[in-house]
């Protein structure tokens, strides 16, 4: 299985944005966090496809797209075009998400289906076989900075076991929100492959965060 740390730039500094993504670049980071936000189905609005379009220019990172969006379909083709590799819609978001879904897929990338803390797993279970990537929220999505939901670490065991008894072991599962490196591992041996930190990564020394939250996937890793 792969274990990728992403962080999200919601919490980097706009104002340094390409210098501060480099950073974690350099550290070897292959996954770079996108959280585009319309203000409709989240109450913040948070940058678009020019945004990204730009950052590709300067960075080799996997684009991993988080739509909080309202009918994000409309959108599919022009996050092909900005360069992105995942794009990552939310189930409470589509009408009909199956049809997202095989958008995503006719477009060239990898499809996400991303949940709410209180919406249930049953959501997601009839197109296991139309997603790369499950993304569980640990916060409800719209801002950075937030406190891990602690009733989340049983449904990322739920999500596991699901998929592993669904015959579909290869779907990634994300956790997006509050991490940290003190409850890293717990979100890791629930399940959780793909690890989103904003600010865990951006406030303060980036560097030394960056490492501090790979040390504790290579620990968990080489157990
Ligand atoms: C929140 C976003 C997250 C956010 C995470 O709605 O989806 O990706 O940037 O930030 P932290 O890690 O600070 O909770
Ligand atoms: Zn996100």
């Amino acid at each position: 299985m792969i274990y990728q740390l992403a962080p999200s730039i919601l919490s980097a500094d706009f104002n340094r944005l390409g210098e501060q993504i480099s950073i974690v670049e350099n550290c070897g980071c292959e996954w770079l966090h996108i959280d585009v936000m319309d203000g409709m189905f989240v109450p913040s609005i948070s940058f678009g496809m020019p945004v990204i379009s730009n950052i590709r220019k300067e960075s080799d990172m996997y684009f991993d797209v988080h739509m909080m969006v309202e009918d994000p379909g409309r959108y599919i083709t022009d996050m092909k075009e900005t360069g992105a590799q995942l794009v990552t819609v939310h189930a409470e978001a589509c009408k009909h998400l199956d049809r997202v879904l095989g958008q995503i897929h006719d477009a060239g990338m990898e499809a996400g289906v991303a949940l709410n803390p209180a919406t249930p797993l049953c959501m997601v279970e009839n197109v296991f076989s139309k997603a790369d990537l499950i993304l569980l929220m640990s916060v409800n999505p719209g801002f950075g900075g937030q406190s891990y939901i602690p009733y989340m670490t049983k449904k990322i065991r739920k999500l596991r076991c699901m998929i592993e008894d669904a015959g579909y072991p290869d779907i990634m599962i994300e956790v997006d929100g509050g991490v940290n490196k003190d409850n890293l591992e717990t979100i890791l041996d629930a399940g959780a492959n793909i690890i989103v930190a904003g600010s865990a990564v951006f406030k303060g020394d980036i560097e030394e965060n960056y490492f501090a939250l790979q040390d504790v996937i290579d620990k968990f890793r080489g157990q």
